[in-house]
């Protein structure tokens, strides 16, 4: 299932660390499952690019039938560049400008707006046009406070409560509401959860109040496991109840429509490592505190959001385990990876693999203490290939500082 040490070991020294290693077969793997989970003739997966948007993995999932999830015009613009055609593509920004709503209208990519302000505003300019609405599910579920978003008390979506005024709006500037989106939060700990947005999108989604209807949108989520132990969600069975509720909303509705997800996290996080290299080991009265030549401005999420993320030493798999402290290089005291953690004896110079680093990891990354983002290497089919060099240190000022003459 996961690339194998040697190979790893290899690509950090021919590519020096820290180095991110995307398993392109496990990716793209992770996106097909999805359609042997959830049988429905018609389901459309739109990949949240915000995940990790490296071209590699982006054309390889593009080459397999995604669309795409985008949030930004950047996230178009690459899409885009990618080979997705507009009409793959949904733009489910939140608080945009007017400027950006109009950029993205022109590229010809449906618009998914989530405030009543904002669908006035498009109405007023746009008269006439398609687009998609996204509701609140009113179910509060993630895997940390941080990845919840349903409920209200988050910026996300019109509420429920509020479809009249919906109505109204759409009524009066004569708006073909094409689809509707919810999505409840990141790496959703309970199934009924899922249930339960997709049932509260679909009360409001009647032939009276949306008659238009092409697809419901029940957005991403799905969980994947982050520890060694953990149960992997029953994914066959979560697709067929949610296939059995979808089958009863069509016949309600009077029309087989689409049903679209865009899951993230689920298609891209177990297929990425990110490799780092061991500059120093401390014994500080028995803790053993080890010091690693990479930081949270390259992965973030043990430090935002207490993530939990396996690392195997893969220099020395076989060694005597003891217990550690893994830190980043960043001056900052939060600038951990693992606190605590048993595992083979770490020695310096040893390489060490951090697992299921191919979500919310690079594409998190800034350049905070001025260290650039790592290289990134794609492998398909036992074929590495560079796929995105990392910046000297020198075109980093440039592209961040100014110029360094
Ligand atoms: N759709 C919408 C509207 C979203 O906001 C998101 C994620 C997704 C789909 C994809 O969710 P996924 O399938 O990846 O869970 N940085 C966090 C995750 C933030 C998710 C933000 N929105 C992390 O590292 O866990």
């Amino acid at each position: 299932m996961s690339l194998d040490r040697k190979l790893l070991l290899g690509l950090a020294r021919e590519y020096g660390t820290p180095l991110y290693v995307y398993d392109g077969d496990i990716i793209v793997r992770r996106y097909r499952e999805l359609y042997d989970f959830i049988k429905w003739p018609d389901l459309k997966i739109h990949y949240a690019m915000k995940a990790n948007y490296n071209l590699s993995i982006l054309k390889a999932l593009k080459e397999a039938g995604a669309g795409i999830d985008a949030v930004s015009p950047g996230d178009v613009m690459l899409a885009l560049k990618a080979g997705f055609s507009p009409d793959n593509i949904i733009y489910t920004a939140n608080n945009v400008s007017d400027e950006e709503v109009r950029q993205v209208k022109a590229l010809g990519v449906l618009l998914n707006i989530g405030s009543l302000s904002r669908l006035e505003k498009f109405a007023g300019e746009f008269p006439g046009s398609s687009l998609c609405l996204r509701f609140n599910p009113d179910v509060v579920d993630g895997e940390h406070v941080k990845l919840m978003t349903g409920g209200d008390l988050t910026k996300f979506g019109i509420l429920l409560q509020d479809v009249e005024k919906v109505k109204e709006i759409v009524a009066k500037y004569d708006l073909r509401v094409v689809g509707l989106h919810e999505h409840t939060g990141s790496g959703l700990q309970h199934s009924s959860s899922v249930f339960k947005s997709m049932e509260n999108l679909m009360a409001v989604a009647t032939p009276e109040n949306f008659p238009d209807l092409r697809f419901l949108d029940f957005g991403g989520g799905f969980k994947v496991p982050y520890k060694p132990d953990e149960k992997r969600v029953d994914y066959v069975e979560m697709g067929a109840e949610i296939t059995k509720l979808f089958s009863e909303f069509c016949a309600g509705y009077g029309k087989g429509l689409q049903m679209y997800f865009e899951p993230g996290k689920y298609i891209v996080a177990e297929g990425g490592y990110m490799l780092v290299r061991v500059n120093t080991i401390k014994d500080n009265k028995g803790r053993l505190i080890v010091g690693c030549n990479s930081g949270f401005p390259q992965l973030i999420r043990p430090m935002f959001y207490d993530a939990y993320h396996y690392i195997e030493n893969i220099s020395n798999p076989d060694g005597e385990t003891k217990i550690y402290d893994i830190c980043g290089n960043i001056c900052e005291s939060g600038d951990n990876f693992a606190a605590r953690r048993e595992m083979p004896e770490i020695r310096e110079n040893d390489v060490l693999s951090i697992q299921n680093a191919g979500a919310y990891c690079y594409s998190m990354g800034g350049v905070y203490n001025l260290r650039a983002m790592p290289a990134e290497v794609f492998v398909r089919n036992g074929k590495a290939e560079l796929a995105r060099r990392a910046l000297s240190s020198a075109e980093l000022i440039d592209l961040i500082v100014g110029e360094t003459n």
